[in-house]
């Protein structure tokens, strides 16, 4: 990771996307793979993953038709705030102690929603991100790219929030693009792969770029290649299969 964060030792990736890109699968099939590989792993997701993170993602995805209504900056407040204790609870300790750490979204989702769709300027979302996350910055961010239409079709009525109830398809198009600026402006962090490709080639695709992070890499094919014959684990057959 990056100096001026909050961490020393581990590796920190994030991923990002508009709704419906498969984020979530796929960042729990790269926990399972680095986990088989023998790496210190930890998974967490956005907003939550914390007691207090919890609470505040219950108000920020109430799609209830009376459902409280919520500006754009307190928006990017909340998640803010949600990520605040993410990180020193549970992202910071483990970058510390050498981890692996995988976030399904970070700040870069404030910039994209709150930013791009909300049209929230970005150099003052940039300040509160900055406070926030006291210069935490991802090593690697992966874009799981896809048409706005694609991924809300993905989506079932059940896991409909805030987000796809109350924000029309142009603030979805927004995001995308916003993304997509980001990820073009910033080509050493970002790498941007076809969410509409087939789940097996993602997460080749991914695992790879896990794979091209300095002194990550090498650990990784190293704890594979030091597993015992017959017992390659999930990740290994994915890796050569
Ligand atoms: P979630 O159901 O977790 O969706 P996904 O699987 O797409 O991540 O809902 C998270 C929603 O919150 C999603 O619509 C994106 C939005 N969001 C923001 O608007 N700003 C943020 O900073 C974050 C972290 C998420």
């Amino acid at each position: 990771m990056e100096e001026g964060g909050r961490g020393s030792k581990g590796w920190f990736v994030t991923l990002e996307g508009p709704e419906g890109s498969g984020k979530s699968t796929q960042s729990e099939r790269l926990r399972e793979a680095a986990a088989a590989a023998g790496q210190d792993v930890v998974l967490v997701r956005e907003p939550g993953g914390t007691a207090a993170g919890e609470r505040v993602r219950a108000i920020l995805m109430d799609a209830g038709p009376v459902g409280i209504r919520l500006t754009q900056r307190t928006d990017a407040l909340l998640f803010s705030a949600a990520r605040v204790q993410l990180i020193d609870e549970v992202i910071g300790p483990a970058l510390r102690r050498g981890a692996l750490v995988i976030s399904d979204r970070y700040a870069d989702s404030t910039l994209a929603y709150q930013g791009g769709g909300g049209e929230l300027p970005l150099d003052e979302l940039r300040s509160v991100l900055a406070f926030a996350t006291g210069g935490l910055r991802p090593d690697r961010t992966i874009l799981l790219d896809l048409p706005v239409d694609v991924g809300l079709a993905r989506k079932s009525s059940a896991e409909t929030t805030r987000f796809e109830a109350h924000f029309d398809r142009a603030f979805h198009e927004r995001v995308r693009a916003a993304y997509l600026s980001f990820a073009a402006a910033e080509p050493d962090r970002w790498v941007v792969v076809d969410g509409t490709a087939a789940p097996d080639d993602i997460f080749a695709a991914l695992w790879s770029v896990l794979a091209g992070i300095p002194g990550l890499g090498p650990r990784l094919s190293g704890l594979l290649a030091a597993m015992p014959p017959g017992d390659p684990g999930r990740a290994a057959e994915r890796m050569h299969g």
